[in-house]
């Protein structure tokens, strides 16, 4: 009861008044997008080798997307990448760069493009192991982007210098947590130094991304991994519970994991001149929402289930055979491991928007719009 009025109408606020400013043009010239399936828009439809289970171009996926389309999104509509690209003015996420005919990729330069392949992690190996079998890894997401930056400078320097005012949207780690929790045994773990070498590899694909230009960084930190449905079942079936239901494992790495994460962005502000970034904090936005079940701006009634997928917390993964759940909105998670298209709507608001509490040291608009705000807060 005591949240009523918490930080989220805050946010509905601030975006109201965006709306009573009317945002006609995008407010960043270019969104590029990278890292795993939270904000993939279809990049592993294209790769022969992805599995069934890292792939989402098939029913039930897409159910509440346009057309009910299963375009590769990991959720019943849009996800992250989308709802944030449309509180910048776009659509949607810009397209999956491996959609792209040859001919197409740098004039689609000037709008963005999705480099984010489900499965992938910090580490190189992460995805293209057991699991997945083969997704972009981050080097070659970061390598592909370098690439094209390249070739449009030699186009058109004017142009290409623009990606230094366009959004640079980052969402990984998770599943270097999950393969970790998953196969590495607890007697053979160093938890510090696998956290240590994940955020020094995160810190060089950052400067990767700066080097070919990119300036202003939205960085989403892995939230508690251990809250999703499949790590739920592992966490009854470890006996390995927290308080919040979860994989307590899991959910340590993560809280492990975010100031590391801080820590390092802050450090790179410092030495990179220009650079600017926004961390949202998706751990306490999570503990936020399993704290506060009835908030007005978002009412999550099952916070535990997958409303698609089969078996105990419907763990079983999604696809057409699988029970689909009608109140979708009332679902924080979608599938065995992604969030509903409502849950991603709620985070991607606060990232955009978020007066301080979930969002640092700025928000999106703040990043993107670096003239005073007239926030209303
Ligand atoms: C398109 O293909 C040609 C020939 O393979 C290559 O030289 C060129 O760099 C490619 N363009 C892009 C944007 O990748
Ligand atoms: C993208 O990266 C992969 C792997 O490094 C490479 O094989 C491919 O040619 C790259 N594509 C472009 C257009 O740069
Ligand atoms: C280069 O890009 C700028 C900005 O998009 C545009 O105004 C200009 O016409 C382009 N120049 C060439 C030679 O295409
Ligand atoms: C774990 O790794 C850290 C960082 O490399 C090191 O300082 C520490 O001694 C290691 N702990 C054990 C138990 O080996
Ligand atoms: C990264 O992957 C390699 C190859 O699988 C592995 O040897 C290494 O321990 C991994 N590093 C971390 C931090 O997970
Ligand atoms: C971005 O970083 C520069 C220093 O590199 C700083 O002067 C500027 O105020 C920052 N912009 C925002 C929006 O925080
Ligand atoms: C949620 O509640 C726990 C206590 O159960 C508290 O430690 C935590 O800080 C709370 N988080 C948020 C974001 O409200
Ligand atoms: C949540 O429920 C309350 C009370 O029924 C309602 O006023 C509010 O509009 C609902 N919010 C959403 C986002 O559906």
């Amino acid at each position: 009861m005591a949240s009523r009025g918490g930080p989220f109408t805050l946010v509905a606020l601030c975006l109201f008044e965006l709306a009573l400013h009317g945002a006609a043009a995008p407010l960043v010239p270019a969104v590029f997008v990278f890292g795993d399936s939270m904000v993939d828009v279809g990049n592993n439809n294209y790769i022969e080798k992805c599995k069934v289970g890292c792939r989402a171009d098939y029913p039930h996926f897409g159910v509440d997307y346009p057309g009910q389309a299963p375009t590769g999104r990991f959720s019943n509509g849009y996800n992250l990448a989308d709802q944030l690209a449309q509180l910048l003015g776009f659509a949607e996420s810009p397209p999956p760069f491996l959609s792209l005919p040859n001919a197409s990729l740098i004039p689609q330069m000037s709008t963005g493009i999705n480099f984010a392949s489900g499965g992938s992690g910090l580490n190189d190996s992460t995805g293209n192991g057991p699991v997945c079998r083969h997704v972009l890894s981050l080097t070659e997401q970061v390598g592909n982007f370098t690439n094209l930056v390249r070739l449009w400078k030699s186009e058109n320097q004017t142009a290409a210098g623009r990606v230094s005012e366009s959004l640079f949207f980052i969402s990984t780690g998770s599943n270097d947590l999950f393969e970790y929790i998953d196969f590495k045994a607890p007697k053979n773990r160093n938890d510090t130094e696998f956290l240590q070498q994940l955020v020094a590899f995160y810190s060089d694909h950052l400067k990767g991304l700066y080097g070919a230009g990119a300036r202003r960084f939205s960085v989403l930190s892995p939230s508690l991994v251990g809250c999703c449905p499949s790590q739920r079942l592992i966490a009854h079936k470890r006996k390995d519970v927290d308080k919040y239901g979860c994989l307590g494992a899991a959910n340590t790495l993560s809280n492990q994991l975010y100031p590391m994460i801080a820590s390092m962005l802050h450090g790179l502000s410092l030495e990179l001149p220009g650079m600017n970034y926004s961390l949202a904090d998706s751990i306490r936005m999570a503990e936020f929402i399993f704290n506060n079940t009835h908030t007005p701006a978002y009412n999550f009634t099952v916070l535990d289930w997958a409303c698609c997928g089969s078996g105990k917390f419907g763990a079983g993964g999604c696809d057409a055979s699988a029970r689909l759940c009608n109140n979708r909105d009332k679902y924080l998670f979608w599938d065995d491991y992604h969030p509903s298209n409502a849950a991603t709507e709620v985070a991607a608001k606060e990232i955009f928007g978020d007066p301080g509490i979930f969002v640092h040291p700025i928000n999106v608009q703040q990043l993107v719009e670096p003239r005073p705000q007239r926030m209303i807060i």
